[in-house]
């Protein structure tokens, strides 16, 4: 394996290679120089080689695969890099900063036959599983409308002393909490309804906190509100295909606790999701509601290394790629669409290349 951008949550994904007895690290790259050196020291990996250049690893001979673990910006061209080498991707959340990075990426997959893989450690979760078999299972019936989000009362990642400034900036990030941490929401809302096919948005973002500065009780650091390039909080309905409906909301910082549970009504049942799964229903003339008693992990389970295990696994059974980039696709396009509509001020409509809108895996798991 190949790890390229040795920041933060590389770290994390080191911790988790030293489990999986199917892969070695064997290179690093990372463009500020002596970052990537570093980062081989500090996890003793002895003989693996660093670069600052992330083409030089590809074309060393040394990698079967990359991690791509390079802030949001810097997805894009080490993905596409890697899949026209024809070496497999497994890439940090979000996808990319916009469609087109995401379409050209999909695309260099499908040309070279070399999978690209979505790291979302969520899917793996036990309650989200239970859920999305409820679903796919048909027990909602038809779902007609979905809400999903989540709210830090305080939580903008404010990295102090990286430089630029990893999810605050433009240059690194593109987008703020949206980017961050929508795309779990989007990924839970369109993992469990099937990635249906999304028309258009209309969204509103904001930005009160970060460029106001307003520090009070973050937990993740201070930030110079002139630094401060994105939304801290954003909103959006989405309308899919079929006559469904998405409500999306996300805030890294806000005057509240909790922006509302995520939930699917649909035809037949009602799905709550947290704090466990709930189903809402008529039986035998009642109104009932059913906690699903999800089977708990096993022990020692831990999603973040069930998603690069079975990423590497995938690459060495030449398996398709565990959270498909095609999926991940339609929910970018979603991402995309949101700040579109919110610059714009009115409702915007997603187009997709019909060429990449088939043979969707779309009930994969
Ligand atoms: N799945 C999760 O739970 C989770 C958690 C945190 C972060 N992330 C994601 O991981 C990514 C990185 O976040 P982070 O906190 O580690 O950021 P970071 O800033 O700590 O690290 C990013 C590193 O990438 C390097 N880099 C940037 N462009 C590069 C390029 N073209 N080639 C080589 N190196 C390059 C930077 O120099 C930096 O060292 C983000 O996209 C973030 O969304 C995921």
């Amino acid at each position: 394996m190949g790890i390229i951008g040795a920041g933060g949550i590389a770290g994390a994904h080191a911790r988790r290679y030293a489990d999986i007895s199917e892969a070695a690290v064997t290179a690093v790259a990372d463009i500020v120089p002596g970052r990537a050196q570093a980062f081989i020291d500090r996890q003793g990996w002895h003989g693996a080689r660093a670069f600052t250049d992330h083409r030089e690893l590809l074309a060393s001979g040394l990698v079967d695969a990359v991690d791509i673990c390079t802030y949001h910006r810097g997805h894009h061209r080490p993905a596409v890099d890697a899949l026209e080498a024809r070496i497999p991707v497994l890439v940090e959340k979000p996808l990319s900063v916009d469609l087109v990075e995401a379409v050209e990426m999909v695309r260099a997959s499908e040309r070279s036959g070399a999978i690209l893989s979505v790291g979302f450690q969520t899917r793996y979760e036990p309650r989200l599983q239970a859920a999305r078999r409820l679903v796919a299972d048909g027990v909602l019936g038809n779902v007609y409308y979905a809400e999903v989000g989540g709210g830090r009362r305080r939580g903008i990642p404010a990295t102090p002393g990286k430089e630029p400034p990893t999810f605050i900036s433009k240059e690194a990030a593109g987008g703020g909490a949206i980017l961050d941490i929508g795309c779990y929401s989007i990924d839970t809302a369109m993992f469990l309804l099937g990635h249906p096919r999304p028309l258009s948005v209309l969204a509103m973002t904001a930005d009160h906190f970060g460029k106001g500065g307003r520090t009070t009780g973050n937990r993740m650091g201070k930030w110079d509100p002139e630094r401060f390039e994105v939304e801290d909080f954003g909103a959006a309905f989405v309308r899919l295909e079929g006559g469904a409906g998405l409500m999306f909301k996300i805030a890294w910082a806000m005057h509240l606790d909790t922006l509302g549970p995520t939930f699917f009504l649909g035809t037949e049942a009602g799905l709550r999701l947290d704090p466990e799964p709930t189903l809402y229903r008529d039986e035998h003339g009642f109104a009932t509601q059913t906690t699903v008693a999800v089977p708990p992990a096993p022990k020692n389970f831990d999603a973040f290394r069930q998603k690069i295990q079975s990423f590497v696994i995938a690459v060495r059974d030449g398996g398709p790629a565990p959270i498909p980039g095609r999926q991940v696709l339609l929910e970018e396009a979603i991402l995309d669409g949101i700040y579109r509509s919110a610059a714009a001020g009115r409702e915007a409509t997603i187009e997709l290349p019909e060429d990449l809108l088939g043979g969707l895996e779309r009930t994969a798991s």
